[in-house]
């Protein structure tokens, strides 16, 4: 790693005893590679703080059988195709689906994208990953 830098960390005792119990639990290998990850979420987020570019994962479950729900669905997602970049439908079982959605653009787009799919009556569960572009992080 080029340009690694070291610097200490005062913690209390059992702060850094929780925190060791977090990672083993988390699998990190070491107490670097956990913090590191911990500056770039906090990275992320202040990108959907900003007025840059953001990627988001939009996951919903809904029943197919619902009436009109696909129609809705797709034709939000065609008033938001500048936004989305790719999507996937995946067929769980007889009845569920789970599509996978792929958006980019401002905050405010990808965020109202997320609010209107999710918000759909008959989706089951709708959530936002939120993440980056990876510009902005090392
Ligand atoms: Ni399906």
């Amino acid at each position: 790693m080029a340009n690694l830098f070291r610097f200490g960390v005062s913690l209390e005792k059992k702060l850094l005893d929780e925190f060791d119990v977090l990672i083993k639990k988390k699998n990190y290998s070491n107490r670097s590679e956990a913090f590191r990850d911990l500056i770039r979420q906090e990275l992320v987020k202040e990108e959907w703080q900003g007025k840059g570019e953001v990627v988001g994962a939009i996951t919903l479950v809904y029943d197919h059988r619902k009436r009109e729900l696909i129609n809705t669905l797709t034709n939000i997602q065609h008033d938001f195709q500048g936004t989305i970049i790719s999507s996937q439908h995946i067929h769980q079982d007889h009845d569920n689906c789970l599509e996978i959605i792929i958006a980019r653009g401002a905050v405010k787009d990808v965020v109202n994208l997320a609010d209107t799919l999710k918000s759909v009556k008959g989706v089951k569960h709708g959530a936002m990953n939120m993440s980056s572009t990876g510009k902005g992080i090392k």
